[in-house]
């Protein structure tokens, strides 16, 4: 799997590839600044070691697993990691969970790096692709749909964020 490049709407480049061991420290670091904006995604915090993460982006195949990242000057501003079933009945399947860093957003990020997901799950031979998403996550949600996904189901209450209950969104493409 190779790199690509993308012009973002703020004039500037974005190199999408394949993460590498070596960027273990870097999405480390990453998931921890997306954690701690609270708002969109489930996970607060990295639970591994650096260590541990080398050996899960080693892991990560290219067949069952994938983990692409997205550079702006050199500096790891977007990721998106999708897994497929392990099993006979949903080798068909693929999940994913996506984001950009605040000041990479609404730029035309997101959009490569699902553009990028969905032709590797298709060139696997995904047939549909899923995710969950908090209901109060607009942008996310426009995303989503604009690449032709559709809901599934709402799940109310599945969530409390600042105290409110937060629905839980399933959204599926089929490829
Ligand atoms: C969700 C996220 C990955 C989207 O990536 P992005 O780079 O911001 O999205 P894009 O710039 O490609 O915009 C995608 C679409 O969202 C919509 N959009 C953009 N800004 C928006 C806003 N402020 N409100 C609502 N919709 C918006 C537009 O339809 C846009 O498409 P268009 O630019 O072709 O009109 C990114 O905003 C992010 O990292 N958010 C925080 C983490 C997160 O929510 N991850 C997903 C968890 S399920």
């Amino acid at each position: 799997m190779e790199a690509s490049r993308t012009e973002l709407r703020d004039g500037r480049t974005a190199v999408l590839r394949p993460a590498v061991p070596d960027d273990a420290a870097a999405i480390t670091k990453y998931v921890n600044i997306i954690g701690a904006e609270g708002r969109f995604v489930l996970r607060e915090r990295a639970t591994w070691t650096i260590d541990e993460e080398r050996r899960t982006i080693a892991a990560a195949d290219g067949r069952q697993a994938v983990f692409f990242v997205a550079e702006i000057d050199r500096r790891l501003s977007g990721l998106i990691n999708l897994t497929r079933g392990r099993w006979a009945k949903d080798a068909h399947l693929a999940e994913f969970g996506m984001s950009c860093l605040p000041d990479c957003r609404a730029i035309g990020l997101g959009t490569a790096l699902l553009t990028r997901g969905i032709a590797w799950a298709r060139s696997v031979g995904v047939r549909k692709l899923t995710l969950e998403v908090f209901g109060t996550n607009d942008r996310a949600i426009s995303l989503y749909r604009k690449m032709g996904f559709i809901e599934e189901a709402r799940l109310p209450g599945q969530y409390i964020i600042d105290g409110r209950p937060v629905e839980g969104v399933i959204m599926a493409l089929w490829l």
